[in-house]
């Protein structure tokens, strides 16, 4: 294999085999290997279905209408403004349109250009594992150390102990993800307040990536999704993070988004603007109708996810996983040990031939020893039928 930094970063990331060679990333295996076996894919998280017609039919007109160039740098202004509306409107939060707002290659590439920006070699980011697999990639290309504080399955809670404790001298960064892939957990207020508390007592900024914000199964305020910008002293020491991707089912569109103090957004446009400059003129128009949809078609979103959550929690358990409930996002984390299986992994390889359904090994989110190596993430964003009939074969696998 050729030399250069790529071999750190697939390392970091986990994806150098034994004899050095890259692999592709868990998501895309199992992807494949759902291809290839017809097996139903609850392996990598995108939905199977469309989303909001009118955020389709906008795009289409936005291309139709001759918007095939190069955006502004920083997204088009109707979508900036869409963005500091939404979050005023669902959060109470006073984002400038023009200085605090910067449109991104997915979610993706606002982390990317956030840690690279915000970190110097050497710097260390403190990260929730289990842990999304891209922090960990961009934290290696930024040349900073990652520190990870570990949620203990099942109940998955951020300790405010365990948090104080990985901050050292060099920390910059907190890097939060809620609500939380792969755990499905929605972080409560005094989770947040947790990490509100370390991140002013010590100076640090807060990336929030908030990509499930309305994909979460709320009952009355319980798992309702809260921005840790509005906490107290925390706006201008947070960099919000979201994506169209989930909230409209269109995660192969990539139109993300962040927003921060205009330094902290300043600063990450200087390195964003050398990842991608832009992306996705077509789309922005339509991502910023999507956003001003009425309240009640966002809030039908996340009660859809629910039900289909709850349909696939209800199959795993039917079919003797030990299942912890999630409060959002796509994604189930169920236990195998109750069906003879210690090994999520080798059990994930396995599962299209002994069941015809692809999922992905909670090992590939997580080095932590302490943690049962038995669990599995399968996920939800499929039409109730695909989850019912991957139930059903599970409920009859065989070893
Ligand atoms: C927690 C989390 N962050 C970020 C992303 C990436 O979002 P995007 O597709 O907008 O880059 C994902 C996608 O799965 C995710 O689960």
């Amino acid at each position: 294999m050729v030399d250069g930094a790529w071999r750190k970063v697939a390392k970091a990331a986990g994806l150098l085999d034994s004899s050095g060679v890259p692999a592709p990333t868990i998501f895309a295996r199992m992807s494949e290997l759902a291809a290839r076996t017809g097996a139903i894919n609850l392996g990598q998280g995108f939905p199977d279905s469309d989303g909001p017609q009118v955020v389709l039919e906008a795009a289409v007109a936005a291309i139709r209408g001759g918007v095939n160039q190069y955006p502004p740098g920083r997204g088009i202004a109707p979508l900036r403004q869409a963005i500091a509306e939404h979050q005023r409107h669902w959060y109470g939060l006073d984002v400038d349109p023009d200085t605090e707002v910067l449109v991104t290659a997915g979610a993706t590439e606002a982390l990317t250009a956030s840690i690279i920006a915000l970190t110097e070699p050497g710097d260390e980011v403190v990260v929730l594992e289990p842990i999304y697999d891209s922090y960990s990639a961009a934290i290696e290309m930024a040349g900073a150390v990652r520190r990870t504080v570990t949620l203990d399955w099942p109940e998955y809670r951020l300790k405010a102990d365990k948090l104080a404790a990985a901050v050292t001298d060099r920390t910059r960064l907190i890097l939060l993800n809620t609500p939380h892939n792969p755990t499905g957990r929605v972080l409560d207020r005094a989770e947040l307040e947790a990490v509100a508390a370390v991140a002013r007592e010590r100076d640090l900024i807060v990336v929030a990536d908030e990509v499930y914000e309305h994909l979460t199964f709320t009952v009355g305020e319980q798992h309702r999704h809260v921005p840790i910008a509005t906490l107290p002293g925390m706006a201008g020491r947070t960099v919000t993070i979201s994506s169209a991707g989930k909230t409209f089912s269109v995660t192969g569109w990539k139109i993300g988004w962040l927003h921060a103090r205009p330094d902290i957004v300043d600063a990450i446009t200087a390195v964003k603007q050398f990842l991608t400059y832009v992306n996705g003129s077509p789309f922005q128009p339509a991502v910023a109708q999507g956003l001003a949809l009425p309240d009640d078609e966002i809030l039908a979103i996340g009660a859809d996810l629910g039900r289909r959550s709850t349909l696939l929690t209800e199959g795993l358990a039917a079919a003797g996983f030990g299942v912890r409930p999630s409060d959002g996002t796509y994604f189930v984390i169920a236990d195998a040990a109750p069906l003879g299986y210690t090994d999520g992994a080798a059990l994930c390889d396995d599962l299209p031939r002994l069941a015809g359904v692809v999922a992905v090994p909670v090992q590939a989110f997580a080095k932590d020893p302490s943690q049962p190596s038995s669990l599995v993430r399968f996920a939800c964003c499929k039409r109730p039928e695909v989850i019912e009939e991957a139930a059903g074969r599970l409920a009859r696998m065989r070893p």
